[in-house]
């Protein structure tokens, strides 16, 4: 599914912080909220915008966890698998998600609809086990709870 990049939004969020080289960090971020990664057109785009080298742009990108290059799901469900977590089951969660969308960790589903990722310790062992959908921590997760979800998000 080939994605058009509508750079015009890029444009706007540039202008937003008055074209500012010392604004790439917001800029980027306000960017992968639009389109829930940065696509190469993006950060071209963005490079000519602000007058600094393509190299820094994607240097930064490269360098910050926080930013995506390839296109993500419209959820992210993230299931922890940290030591408190195994304990309680979580390797039953990754195999439901296995089941029920097909995918493996760091994978996104084809239609894009789902990103599933495994972290480690979400910092709440006393809920495990824990999972975090679209930013959202949820404790005490069983295998139909996880079912729920997903079909809630379908
Ligand atoms: S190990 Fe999962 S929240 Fe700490």
């Amino acid at each position: 599914m080939e994605e058009v990049i509508d750079l015009s939004k890029i444009d706007e969020v540039v202008s937003e912080y008055g074209g500012e080289k010392g604004a790439l960090i917001p800029i980027l971020q306000k960017t992968q909220d639009i389109f829930g990664y940065l696509p190469n057109e993006a950060l071209d785009e963005i490079a000519k915008e602000i007058k600094v080298p393509k190299s820094s742009v994607y240097g930064v990108v490269s360098f910050y966890a926080q930013f995506y290059r390839t296109r993500r799901g419209k959820n992210i469900i993230k299931i922890c698998d940290g030591t408190a977590c195994h304990v309680k089951g979580s390797s039953k969660l990754i195999r439901t998600i296995k089941e029920e969308l097909r995918i493996s960790s760091g994978e996104t589903t084809d239609d894009y609809k789902f990103t599933f990722e495994t972290v480690y310790c979400l910092g709440c062992c006393a809920v495990s086990p824990a999972i975090v959908v679209n930013n959202e921590i949820s404790g005490k997760i069983t295998k139909n709870k996880l079912k729920n979800i997903i079909n809630n998000l379908k």
